[in-house]
């Protein structure tokens, strides 16, 4: 095989072999996530192909971001129109894609008169918000255990799991975290000093936790009794992927700061930062920046995904797929399934032992892409678009797959 880097994609694209690719990937690509588990070379809808032409069902939707599946043909089309006509400008200048997405991720976090900086990931989009609360004046963050919000070492400081953590400490300081869903706990630590409350309003990394009903709420009202923002992280949950556009916001809550991404660009790399009245103040010029950040194409995607779910009713077509999921796993009555929870197509799967790995594995060798976020719990967050015959599909093969898993893991 060539050296030649161009000549070698190409290459690696047709040769059809996962061995090819899987090799040339352990050379010359850092191991940060591990083994690939398979090499996918095409998407279409709700399905994934591997190099040598299997199909999988995408249950996982690249971690909640193919919320229009792959290759959809509004996404691809407002790409493709964009890149044909204006790519990309320095952010000295303002395009219409930009200033139109800001208008309407303004208008859906509700807020009279919020403003957007524009990012690549979510964890860009928590690192500006990170830095909107240090410009508050206050340096004291409360987060919460269990929290992910990202691995730069400003979103890292506010996650919570020590193994991400400690290799790369001293992180940012100034983070108390607190239990997830405790609006006492939440109350007991805000003070006057506390700039701001950064919550997941369903921790999606810690195995989709889903806080109890209130809990939001009273982080608003503590919140505001102490002066001090409400930072809502809807990397994951946002944009449709629970039945609303924000799950704070079906919940009657009005946030200082909103942060999006992963299906905000349906796999276009895109997140946001929207920071509402004041606070949206507070970033002036030269105080942030991104070269790529609210890029043309990035905002014509995102502005094709949203045209879509609502053009196609997919907020309420993913809340009625998702309680069909949970009533076709409850129905199973498996012994190895404990409960199911989430909202809308963002979905724990909480099993009664800790064989979610294996089961994801299991899954995976019978055509059906999930994650295990945590030892005992499956992750399923398929494309919005996902009917209740390929939900059923997955349903059907569960119980095989729990059995095989189980077996596995006491031989
Ligand atoms: C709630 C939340 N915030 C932030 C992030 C980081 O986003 P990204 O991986 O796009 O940087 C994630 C990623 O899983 C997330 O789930």
């Amino acid at each position: 095989m060539t050296a030649d880097p161009m000549i070698l994609s190409r290459e690696l694209s047709g040769s059809a072999s996962s061995d090819v690719v899987l090799e040339a990937y352990a050379d010359s690509v850092m191991n940060t996530f591990g083994p690939p588990k398979r090499v996918f070379v095409r998407g279409e809808g709700c399905y994934l192909w591997d190099a040598e032409g299997r199909r999988y069902l995408d249950l996982l939707s690249g971690l909640a971001v193919n919320a229009l599946g792959h290759a959809h043909p509004s996404v691809l089309s407002a790409v493709t129109g964009q890149i044909a006509t204006l790519g990309h400008v320095s952010n000295f200048f303002a395009t219409p894609p930009q200033v139109a997405l800001a208008a309407r991720l303004s208008r859906m976090t509700g807020a009279d008169e919020a403003r957007v900086f524009f990012t690549n990931s979510g964890t860009e989009a928590n690192e500006a918000a990170f830095k909107i609360t240090r410009l508050a004046g206050r340096t004291k963050i409360i987060a919460c255990e269990g929290a992910f919000h990202g691995r730069s070492m400003g979103a890292l400081a506010i996650t919570h799991s020590a193994k991400y953590r400690e290799p790369f400490e001293p992180l940012p300081g100034d983070v108390t975290f607190v239990p997830y869903g405790d609006a006492d706990a939440l109350s007991a630590a805000v003070d006057d000093h506390t700039a701001a409350v950064v919550l997941e309003p369903i921790q999606g990394e810690n195995g989709v936790v889903v806080p109890p009903h209130g809990y939001l709420t009273r982080a608003r009202e503590i919140t505001a009794a102490h002066g001090a923002l409400l930072w809502i992280d809807e990397v994951q949950t946002g944009v449709g992927r629970t039945g609303d556009w924000l799950v704070h916001r079906a919940q009657g809550v009005q946030a200082d700061i909103v942060t999006l991404a992963k299906g905000l660009g349906n796999g276009f790399p895109i997140g946001a930062c929207v920071a509402n009245g004041a606070t949206a103040d507070l970033l002036g010029p030269g105080a942030h920046g991104s070269t790529f950040g609210g890029n043309p194409v990035a905002a014509i995607a995102g502005l094709a995904v949203l045209a879509v779910i609502e053009r196609d009713g997919l907020l309420a077509h993913a809340t009625e797929m998702g309680e069909h999921l949970v009533a076709s796993v409850d129905g199973l009555g498996h012994p190895l399934v404990g409960s199911v929870r989430g909202r809308g197509l963002l979905r724990g799967i909480v099993l009664t032992a800790p064989i979610a790995a294996a089961v994801s594995d299991a899954a995976l060798d019978a055509g059906f892409v999930i994650n295990a976020p945590r030892p005992d719990v499956l992750r399923l967050a398929p494309p919005l678009i996902v009917t209740s015959a390929q939900l059923d599909s997955f349903v059907a093969v569960l119980p095989g797959l729990l059995d095989r898993a189980a077996e596995v893991s006491t031989s």
